[in-house]
């Protein structure tokens, strides 16, 4: 076991675990969701429950684990110690570490338990604190570390358990309810009736040791597949409470609210714990616990002006119960209300307990610490935060260039078009369907004339066939997932018959990163990729996934990696993008469907198959927001909808929601009726190509936005407790957010039917609408008048808004286009907002290429200065901008003293301002036009 802290003040402590078994079980409950297993159906979790129903029902509970005072040892900020259970001990643990355990089958898997998850998960932040202190009396000791010594972790004996508190304040409790377990291994003893043979005593059959259940110990069925488990039961778990935190997030991913259910049945609550176990989920239901396709095991809490957090970093399934209790009994609350504590219960069917804590106390502290641990998300080529197209299928190179020229002919903006499965030559990836695109080149020739990009779907099967030399070098090179008994595994998907490339295996990314070369993948630069069913979805396999007991590089089980695999293969794709030539070294752009903590750094998810109806609409946000605050913001959702024809209303609000998706792209399923843009017919095509170009002129915004997330973790869509983590009436709002620190308050309507919106304004701050200027203020809810041209969407006071207005056929066409700055002025008649440009697709701001900018309005003086540090490409860089200016300067809220205001001061010269008097609830504006200032310069225009 080992436990963490933030990474930039941390204390480490490694425990080891030495434990026996004990179990015990609930009667089953029916069966829901039939592809899909349900806590009692997945040993592990059945018996997990079991154990906490147990410790809830037996007053004397005290956890069997103990921490034995004379192992423990301090150094350099990290403590280490052994922790015994306390009873059954029967030594195993030993054996198991030594190797000496004997595995059933005959299984050639590793004996210990899986410890590689950091080497996927982790890129940083593990430096050891220098500060730390620990000291240590009969019972406990405590550790003190983090800034001013402000965190304690205060680490008690027997029975084992954790209190991290902050500034003296117990912040969350490990261990509290006394559930932690390791599943050791142990024999399996047959206990059949032995045969007697003639003549001999009759063999007693060995007895269940009292209050142990092993019907769930061994091979398990579900579904009509079993699963060898040659290890037997291998489970860990733990307890985690926030004491007097009413609101957990995070754990995505799933379908339902920001603000996470209780799992323990009961009003509004779930009956079924929260899963994580990556899976091709067939028409996913609406507000449910059960697992999707991605997993990051990172939750937040949060209370007022407290936010803490933990990662739980392991990658086998894992399933995590919630409870929320009232401390109604709580003598110190009385008369302030009572408080609510969560308690969560996490279990992960092998592997390690290996966790990181984060005790704020603000969300950014600890969205900032997490990404220091797992990476920040990748810093994007611009072009994949524009608009992208996607269909199953464009049928052939004919019908791509025709869509192409239609969305220039209708003056409808977008980047990226796409091809699903079907552009390949029967299923097998790296090739061209030899009939419908014979001429692949020209057609990303001429996607390049309006500087737009291709993406190609890669999927981590290989059709299994003959006259394939993809699927002949994975065998021959032995590069492929094995079954259990050694053998390449078999299994079905798109293609039929297939076979799974081992991204686990460094030879297996080597020979990927090969398949990309030009050479080997006709194709051109602006050809990108797109990594699905990479849970991996396998049609006949068990839960339309893997057998757990597929074996993959240095013989570790897919039971303990499931919910990496996906990550593995991104990566090999991102490395693979990274540089399809010498030389040519550019930002891979990889959206997956699969997801684990950490891949963030490698590009884009979306969540997966959604349907073409209301309730997917409205859950996209909830679903989008969690996956950012979890550290993974680039996310979007099929807009339409992937299942069904959406009616155009349905359809047109789904664009207006799109275009705030960080991932922006419309998709559908091939049996669905085609649905490009300008199809739509008006109002509808009008209304969405709004939309669109609204997305398209912020792309500044959404840039800058997504650049700071990249150095410092910061989602793009903001919830409310995430900006206002003292308004604890509204943590639970997820159905309008922030776009990055523009000010943008964004509630897209998302239910049939509505002309209006309540928007709740969280602060005293005046707001206005984004397209009139209408002004609200007062906090509280406010209606927004929505008819369906009309996207809700306010700016707050005290903001500057970069944009870029000129309509362009796609982003990269409008690289040279001057800025418009719009200054929304606050209460106290100042702004500011920040700009970072870069050219969008290289890695050359790493070196210095970029320009980052900070704009403030103070005194009737509009202020550009640099916040960027110099390297060895700035200089250079500028001057390629120097000729792209501001355009127009919009200042909303402008004084009225202005109207007869003629002109304004920049340096040396004079431009024009025309002003626009109050009207009606809608504020005053004024212009500045063509300043003639230079984007990537200091300068000041003086009103
Ligand atoms: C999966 C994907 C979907 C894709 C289809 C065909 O269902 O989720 O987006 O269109 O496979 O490749």
């Amino acid at each position: 076991m080992r436990v963490s802290s933030p990474p930039s003040y941390q204390w480490t402590a490694l425990f080891v675990l030495l434990s026996a078994f004990c179990t015990l079980f609930t009667p089953a409950v029916s069966v829901k969701y039939e592809n899909f297993k349900t806590c009692d159906q997945a040993g592990f979790c059945k018996r997990n429950r079991a154990y906490a129903d147990e410790a809830a029902a037996t007053s004397s509970w005290k956890a069997p684990f103990a921490l034995a005072p004379d192992t423990l040892s301090w150094k350099n900020g990290q403590l280490k110690g052994t922790i015994l259970k306390t009873i059954n001990t029967i030594g195993e643990t030993e054996k198991r570490q030594k190797g000496e355990i004997e595995l059933r089958h005959n299984s050639k898997v590793r004996k210990e338990r899986y410890n590689e998850v950091e080497s996927w998960a982790i890129v940083g932040g593990l430096g050891l604190s220098r500060n730390a202190a620990e000291s240590r009396d009969a019972e406990k000791t405590t550790v003190t570390y983090g800034p001013d010594g402000k965190f304690e972790a205060v680490i008690t004996f027997a029975p084992f358990g954790i209190d991290f508190k902050r500034d003296s304040a117990t912040q969350i409790k490990f261990n509290d309810r006394g559930l932690i377990n390791i599943e050791q291994w142990r024999p399996k003893i047959d206990r059949g009736v032995p045969e007697k043979k003639e003549g001999e005593e009759e063999t007693p059959v060995p007895e269940v040791p009292a209050g142990e259940d092993e019907s769930t110990w061994w091979d398990e069925s579900f579904g009509g597949q079993t699963d060898s488990k040659p290890k037997g039961p291998e489970s860990v778990s733990l307890d985690i409470t926030f004491p007097g935190y009413e609101h957990v997030f995070g754990i995505p991913e799933h379908a339902g609210p920001l603000s996470l259910r209780e799992t323990r049945g009961g009003t509004g609550a779930h009956t079924d714990p929260y899963r994580l176990y990556n899976a091709d989920v067939f028409e996913y239901i609406m507000d449910s616990s059960m697992t999707l396709y991605g997993a990051i095991p990172f939750m937040q809490a949060q209370k007022k002006d407290s936010t803490v957090g933990v990662f739980w970093m392991n990658a086998a399934e894992t399933w995590i119960d919630i409870i929320k209790e009232k401390e109604a009994h709580n003598p110190l609350s009385l008369g302030i209300g009572s408080k609510t504590d969560t308690k969560t219960h996490w279990f992960s069917e092998s592997g390690l307990i290996d966790v990181f804590v984060f005790l704020g106390p603000t969300p950014k502290d600890v969205t900032k610490a997490y990404g220091e641990l797992t990476g920040y998300t990748q810093l994007p080529q611009e072009f994949a935060i524009a608009y992208h197209q996607c269909r199953w299928n464009y049928n052939s190179d004919e019908d791509v260039k025709d869509v192409d020229r239609k969305m220039s002919k209708h003056q409808i903006p977008y980047d990226v078009i796409w091809l699903d499965i079907e552009y390949t030559d029967e299923k097998k990836y790296f090739t061209w369907d030899p009939l419908t695109f014979t001429n692949p080149i020209g057609m990303l020739e001429q996607l390049d004339k309006s500087d737009r990009k291709l993406v190609a779907i890669i999927d981590p099967h290989i059709k299994n066939t003959d006259n394939y030399p993809v699927v002949s070098e994975l065998k021959s090179k032995d590069l492929a997932v094995h079954n259990k008994d050694g053998n390449i595994y078999e299994g079905w998907c798109w293609p039929g018959s297939s076979h799974w490339i081992d991204c686990f295996n460094p030879a297996a990314i080597k020979w990927w990163i090969g398949l990309f070369k030009y050479s080997a993948f006709t194709s051109l630069p602006n050809l990108f990729i797109w990594n699905d069913m990479n849970e991996p979805s396998v049609f006949n396999g068990p839960e339309t996934t893997m057998p757990k007991d597929n074996i993959h590089h240095d013989n570790w089980e897919h039971r303990d990696v499931h919910n990496l695999n996906g990550l593995t293969f991104v990566n090999a794709t991102y490395q693979a993008m990274l540089e399809r030539k010498k030389g040519e070294i550019r930002r891979p752009f990889v959206l997956t469907r699969s997801f684990y903590a950490g891949s963030q750094r490698m590009g884009a998810m979306w969540t997966g198959d959604n349907q073409a109806n209301w309730d997917h609409l409205a859950a996209g946000f909830p679903m989008i927001i969690n996956n950012g605050i979890s550290g993974f913001p680039f996310a979007g959702a099929d807009v339409g909808g992937f299942f069904g024809n959406p009616e155009k209303d349905l359809l047109t609000r789904w664009y207006q929601a799109g275009a705030f998706y960080p991932f922006f792209r419309g998709h559908a399923h091939i049996d669905t009726r085609r649905r490009e843009p300008y199809l739509a017919g008006e109002p509808y095509t009008g209304i969405i190509t709004q939309a669109l170009r609204l997305r398209y002129a912020l792309l500044p915004a959404w840039y800058t936005a997504f650049h700071e997330a990249s150095v410092n973790g910061t989602p793009i869509l903001r919830p409310h407790y995430f900006v206002y983590p003292s308004d604890e009436s509204a943590f639970a709002i997820d159905d309008q957010f922030f776009v990055g620190s523009t000010g943008l308050l964004a509630k897209p309507v998302v239910t049939e039917g509505a002309t209006s919106v309540d928007i709740y304004i969280p602060d005293s701050e005046v707001y206005y609408d984004y397209f009139d200027f209408e002004k609200y203020q007062g906090q509280g809810h406010k209606t927004v008048q929505a008819p369906l041209e009309k996207i809700p969407l306010l700016m707050q006071g005290g903001h500057i808004i970069p944009r870029k207005d000129r309509p362009r056929r796609s982003s990269g066409l409008m690289k040279w286009d001057p800025y418009t700055l719009v200054v929304v002025l606050g209460n106290e008649g100042t702004a500011s907002g920040k700009l970072y440009v870069d050219d969008g697709e290289t890695f050359d701001y790493q070196t210095g290429a970029f320009i980052h900018r900070s704009f403030n309005f103070k005194n009737g003086v509009l202020a550009s200065s640099n916040l960027g540090t110099k390297g060895k490409l700035t200089d250079k860089y500028i001057k390629t901008m120097k000729n792209v200016g501001v355009e127009r300067v919009v200042i909303v809220g402008a004084p009225k003293e202005w109207a007869s205001k003629a002109s304004v001061k920049v340096g040396g010269a004079e431009a024009g301002i025309e002003f626009h008097a109050e009207e009606g609830g809608k504020a005053a504006w004024a212009v500045v036009k063509n300043p003639k200032v230079a984007i990537g310069e200091d300068w000041k225009i003086e009103f």
